[in-house]
């Protein structure tokens, strides 16, 4: 079976032009997310998984400091070639999410994540969910769309409400997590919004 932990299997997809999950332009419900204001202005934002880095150029034009993250290196160069021709100010890494931590150990005040952790072998979730922790400074938010579809393979492997709030709750207090109203026609009903709150 191809190994979803190596970058190797992402590169594959890339090369093909193959990233199905890929609609040119930032989730409408993260683009609402992010001008909602609970963010203060000028907030340091990781995007994880961040792909192409359509999440990460729509959190810069809005005047974040965003850092974002991928592990396949034909995502990170994407997501350079794409703030260059966008004159964005981002900063594109080529990084295991896993490894946060300690690459990062100030902290982002937001991690803002579309279906990464969904492209995560689920067997590591409980990791995911102390990466990501770790790489929060206390009170940080994570916030974005998890995708809850109806097949059982993946990925992305699907997530529900109950399940997120037992991966989470050892670190987080989600302060919202709902079905989002205004995502693509495809995945409509399927996307689950959500906030949550790092403990201190
Ligand atoms: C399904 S794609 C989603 C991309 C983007 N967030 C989007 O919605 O267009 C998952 C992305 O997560 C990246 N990824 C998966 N596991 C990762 C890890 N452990 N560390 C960093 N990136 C990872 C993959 O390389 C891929 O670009």
């Amino acid at each position: 079976m191809d190994d979803v932990s190596q970058p190797s299997y992402w590169s594959a997809i890339y090369q093909a032009n193959d990233a199905g999950w890929d609609k040119g332009c930032c989730a409408p419900p993260i683009a609402r997310l992010l001008r909602e204001g609970f963010l203060p202005k000028g907030a340091e934002l990781a995007v994880v998984g961040c792909g192409r880095g359509h999440e990460a150029f729509e959190a810069a034009r809005l005047g974040f400091k965003v850092t974002a993250i991928d592990f396949a290196p034909e995502a990170v160069a994407a997501v350079k070639a794409g703030a260059e021709s966008q004159r964005l100010g981002l900063t594109a890494v080529e990084a295991d999410v896993f490894n946060m931590a300690s690459r990062w150990p100030q902290g982002f005040d937001a991690i803002v994540e579309h279906t990464c952790l969904c492209a995560i072998d689920p067997s590591r979730r409980t990791e995911y969910m102390r990466a990501v922790a770790g790489a929060l400074k206390p009170n940080g938010l994570l916030l974005g769309l998890f995708y809850a579809h109806n097949r059982p393979d993946g990925p992305p492997y699907r997530i529900d409400m109950d399940e997120a709030k037992t991966i989470f709750y050892p670190k987080f207090d989600f302060t919202r997590l709902c079905i989002a109203a205004d995502s693509f026609e495809n995945r409509a009903g399927f996307e689950l919004e959500f906030i949550a709150r790092r403990r201190a």
